[in-house]
Parts: C-alpha cells; sequence; structure tokens
C-alpha cells in the first residue's frame, strides 16, 4: 500500500532518542528515505539501523546542531546520498537546568539557546537553501521545529528553555510567511510533558509529575510516538493548507 511521504526524503535531528526515533519509524512506515542525526552518533545510528529493519532506506549522521559547519555537513550528507530533501524535521534540543531566572547560570542560558534557538537557525536555513533550489513536492516542502507549550506560556522554573521555544515558534511564523510562496510549509509542534530522558528532571522536581498530570484533561502524558503522528502528518501532502502553526499535542493542559 501506498504511504503518504512515498520516496519522499525525511530529514530528522535529535533522532537517537524520543521524538526523534518515534518520528522516524513513523516517516519510514508512510515510505520516507531517512536522514537520522544526533550528536550522539551511536544512538543516531541505532534508529537508522531499526528503520532499515522496516524495510526503509537510511542513513546515520552525527551532527551537533548548535555547530553551524556539522549542520552544512549533515545536510551535504543527504544530499549525497538521496540527492534531495523534502521534509526536515529540526527537533533536537535540551531542558537546561531547572531553576529561578534570577540564579540561573549564564552559561546554561548560552547553551539552551546555542541549541534550541541557534540549532534551529542553523537547520532551518540549510533546509530552506537547498528546498529553494528544488522543485517543490505535491504539498509542498515540509519544516516541521519542536517547539513546547513552554513556547507558549511561561515555564517558572525552565526560563531559559521557555524563552527558547517561544523563538522556536517566532522563527517558524516568520519563515511560514517568508516562504509560502515558494513552495516551503512551515510548522511547529507544541508537545506538553512526554516522558522522555530529555524531560526527567522536569517530572523528578518537587512533586511535578502529579501537578503536571493533574493540568491534564487526558489523564495521561503523551508518548513519543504520539508525537510523531502529528509531525508526519504536517510534513504529508493531507497537510498541504497548513502553514505557520504552532500545533499543541498536550493532551488539553493548555485548554
Ligand atoms: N519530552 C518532553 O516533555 C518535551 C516536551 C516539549 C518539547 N520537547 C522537545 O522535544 C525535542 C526532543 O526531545 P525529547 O523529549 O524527544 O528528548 P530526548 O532526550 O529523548 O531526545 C533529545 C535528543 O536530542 C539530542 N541532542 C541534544 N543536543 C543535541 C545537539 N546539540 N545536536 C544534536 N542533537 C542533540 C540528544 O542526544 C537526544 O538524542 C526537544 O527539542 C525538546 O525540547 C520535549
Amino acid at each position: 500500500m501506498a504511504g503518504q511521504l512515498d520516496s519522499r526524503v525525511a530529514l530528522i535531528t535529535g533522532a537517537g532518542s524520543g521524538f526523534g526515533r518515534a518520528s522516524a519509524l513513523r516517516f519510514a512506515a508512510e515510505g520516507a528515505k531517512l536522514v537520522v542525526s544526533d550528536i550522539d552518533r551511536d544512538t543516531a545510528e541505532a534508529t537508522a539501523a531499526e528503520v532499515r529493519k522496516s524495510g526503509a532506506e537510511a542513513i546515520s549522521v552525527g551532527c551537533d546542531v548548535a555547530d553551524e559547519a556539522s549542520v552544512k555537513a549533515l545536510f551535504g550528507a543527504a544530499v549525497a546520498k538521496f540527492g534531495r530533501i523534502d521534509c526536515a524535521f529540526n527537533n533536537a534540543g535540551v531542558l537546561g537546568p531547572m531553576s529561578e531566572l534570577h540564579s540561573y547560570p549564564l552559561a546554561d542560558f548560552e547553551r539552551v539557546m546555542a541549541i534550541n534557538v541557534r540549532g534551529v537557525w542553523h537547520c532551518m536555513q540549510a533546509a530552506i537553501t537547498l528546498m529553494l533550489e528544488q522543485t517543490a513536492p505535491k504539498g509542498g516542502h515540509s519544516i516541521v521545529n519542536t517547539a513546547s507549550v513552554a513556547g507558549l506560556v511561561g515555564s517558572p522554573m525552565l526560563p531559559a528553555y521557555s524563552a527558547s521555544k517561544h523563538a522556536v515558534i517566532g522563527l517558524t511564523r516568520s519563515a511560514a510567511r517568508q516562504y509560502g510562496r515558494r513552495g516551503i510549509r512551515v510548522n511547529c509542534v507544541c508537545p506538553g510533558p512526554v516522558d522522555t530522558p530529555l524531560a526527567g528532571p522536569l517530572f523528578d522536581y518537587k512533586n511535578n509529575r502529579e501537578t503536571l498530570l493533574a493540568r491534564q484533561a487526558i489523564d495521561r502524558f503523551a508518548t513519543p510516538e504520539e508525537i510523531a503522528e502529528l509531525v508526519v502528518w504536517l510534513s504529508s501532502p493531507a497537510a498541504s493548507m497548513v502553514t505557520g502553526t504552532p500545533m499543541r499535542v498536550d493532551g488539553g493542559a493548555l485548554s
């Protein structure tokens, strides 16, 4: 049976774990070829191996999204292997420490911004430059960035993280307006808390797990696979009229 993304090439950052890994497998199930990257090359390769086992093509590339040269090398490797990129999922991110703003270490603020904002910036620049040279597939090229519900409201103990995700939404909206007429759709996903390695300190902080759960309209946390569903849908021709949208996938936490 034909998949929604047959023969399209999808590039994912932070794909050694969590949402990136789950999305790689979901993209593959829809017929996409995968460029699986992570700062941890071994975990990227483990995801790529799972994708290949499912019958889809995949390469793995080590890439630190905060490093522009590393991002350029990633996109270069993707083009060398597959000739184009139809879908970019700019997903790599870090949480940073749980700390009030007044005592938040500057070095951590800079690291969170370097990965979560500058990393998305580098990947968007590389993806858009390439997409502008290509013929758009049906429904348009797709860029999906990973923001967060913390990009829509304040997070008292995660001020740098929240600011970085607000910035990701700003980049998403701006690029969507700029490139919509040139065949590129740009959206972002805003997940609520999901139990991944990144979110460990958030869940473990005081009695946060219970507090966060009490906010959910749906009485549980989402799984990485439920985030992947939205990412793949946004990347597919089914979402051909969707751009510039920060989409919540949070079990109603912000309703
Ligand atoms: N888990 C949550 O509750 C939650 C909620 C909202 C948004 N997010 C966002 O989702 C994205 C994915 O997180 P996750 O929950 O799947 O976490 P995760 O820890 O499972 O995966 C994050 C991956 O990013 C990689 N990474 C970290 N720094 C990198 C860098 N500089 N360059 C390339 N890769 C790097 C890690 O090695 C890891 O494999 C992040 O942007 C995160 O901010 C997570």
